[in-house]
């Protein structure tokens, strides 16, 4: 069955009324990645890194997320309920825990096409593209992605720094220029 980005964006904005719209738009985002190829077939092969926005509001924010080939992205929270549902290519989580001496790594997950995480408002992870092409998933937000403060760490110190939407995109921007020097 085709992939309808229109409808998808319909049906996930209809579940934020349920008691647990977390739930209820990860059944819709599990279906949808549950046919990558159609998903990939209407979002298009990625060419770039970069946020294509869905959906930005309040309550929702929902972005195709196209990770240049073996990017990077250090650890960071989100400060609401995430999901992550792989449509191409490969995604590696790690999960961090703030601890008295520190961020330490906690846990890892390997996403590959058709794999849906879940993700609690208090996650702190860092993303890797193993691949030396591009990849890409849906990311949903139970919330204003681009309009929360929250935080990055220091991929080499994990010193805690102030980050924001407009920082995570100048992070896939500069991914580009990087691809560019190649
Ligand atoms: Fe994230």
């Amino acid at each position: 069955m085709p992939f309808d980005r229109d409808r998808f964006v319909a049906d996930c904005v209809a579940s934020l009324d349920e008691d647990d719209p977390q739930a209820a738009i990860q059944d819709h985002l599990a279906r949808a990645v549950s046919e990558h190829a159609a998903v990939l077939a209407e979002l298009g092969e990625p060419a770039s890194a970069g946020l294509d926005v869905l959906v930005a509001s309040p309550r929702l924010t929902m972005f195709a997320a196209k990770w240049a080939p073996n990017m990077t992205l250090s650890p960071h929270n989100h400060e609401m309920w995430a999901l992550i549902g792989l449509y191409s290519g490969r995604e590696d989580n790690i999960f961090w825990k703030r601890t008295a001496q520190g961020l330490r790594a906690g846990g890892a997950s390997a996403l590959f096409p058709g794999d849906v995480a879940s993700l609690p408002r208090d996650v702190i992870h860092s993303v890797n593209n193993p691949l030396p092409r591009f990849t890409a998933g849906l990311h949903i937000y139970g919330g204003d992605f681009f309009d929360t403060q929250r935080s990055l760490w220091d991929a080499e110190t994990l010193t805690e720094q102030p980050s924001n939407g407009e920082i995570v995109r100048a992070i896939f921007e500069a991914e580009n220029a990087k691809l560019q020097r190649r």
